[in-house]
């Protein structure tokens, strides 16, 4: 199937997904989602591939969910249609490590696109914000509760009372941003991260992402307790005895993701 509002390529290892509607921000309407999902979904598939970059453009990663596109809809429509799930979660529901590398605008539903995925590059000039109460709504694809976790209620709160926007540097030290890159090296940067990623024995890193985001979803004790048994499982691999033998050797594991 060829796509019409995304780009899609592989770097080695990596799965790219660049949003391309530039004469909308890469705002995302339903044509675009449909398409980011089914792409995830192939990266999914493919056991060549061990992780994920989505990108934008130099101007946009994603200006927001379409307004145009949401500007008529109803509330009965909305309810009904479950508008914000579907294609909607397709970042946030892969298991394979998805690295959002930013530039530009990440704003509304693209802000909240960012923090579905698990590593945020961004350069200077990326900006992040929840501006939908300016547009008498409040962000629906998770804002209120990932900016929380991000960067605090403080933080949370002013950006998603007033609409403020963030500058890469506040998002950095504030913790929603991994890295700032320069703006050449983006791409470069954030696939050379999901080489690395790519390189590890996949099912620990599927645990370790798993693992990672038990943290947001239960108690300390809980959390505790699903990491040590997911550790103890992962002496059943042939990779824990290759990563292992490989050091006691002093030279590089070859994983085979078994
Ligand atoms: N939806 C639809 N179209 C959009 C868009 C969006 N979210 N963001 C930008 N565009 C379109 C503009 O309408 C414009 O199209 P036309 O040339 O046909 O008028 C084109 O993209 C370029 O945009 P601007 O001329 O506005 O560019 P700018 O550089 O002057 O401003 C901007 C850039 C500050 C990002 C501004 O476009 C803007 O404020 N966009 C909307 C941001 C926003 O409110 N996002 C939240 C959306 S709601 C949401 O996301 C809900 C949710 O939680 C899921």
């Amino acid at each position: 199937m060829a796509f019409e509002t995304i780009t899609v390529e592989t770097r080695d290892h990596v799965g790219v997904v660049r949003l391309d509607r530039p004469e909308a921000l890469n705002a995302l309407n339903a044509a675009l989602l449909g398409e980011l999902a089914t792409a995830i979904a192939r990266f999914e598939d493919d056991a060549a591939i061990g992780a994920v970059v989505l990108t934008g453009s130099e101007k946009a990663f994603a200006a927001g969910a379409d307004i145009k596109e949401m500007a008529e809809r109803t509330y009965p429509q909305t309810l009904i249609d479950d508008f914000m799930a579907g294609t909607w979660l397709a970042a946030s529901r892969a298991r394979k490590p998805v690295i959002a590398a930013v530039s530009g605008y990440a704003l509304g539903g693209g802000c909240e696109l960012a923090m579905m995925c698990d590593i945020v590059l961004a350069t200077e000039s990326a900006r992040f914000g929840l501006p939908e109460i300016t547009l008498g709504v409040i962000p629906g694809a998770g804002g209120t509760q990932r900016l929380v976790r991000a960067v605090g209620k403080a933080k949370a709160m002013e950006m998603i009372l007033s609409g403020r926007f963030m500058t890469a540097e506040e998002a950095e030290r504030a913790g929603l941003v991994s890295r700032i890159v320069p703006d050449a090296e983006l791409l470069d940067e954030a696939v050379k991260v999901g080489e690395k990623i790519a390189s590890m024995s996949l099912p620990a890193v599927i645990h370790a992402k798993a693992s990672v985001n038990r943290a947001f979803e239960t108690s300390l004790e809980e959390g505790l307790l699903y990491e040590r048994s997911v550790f103890y499982s992962l002496f059943a691999t042939e990779d824990q005895k290759e990563g292992m033998a490989a050091f006691v050797e002093k030279r590089q594991a070859r994983f085979r993701d078994r």
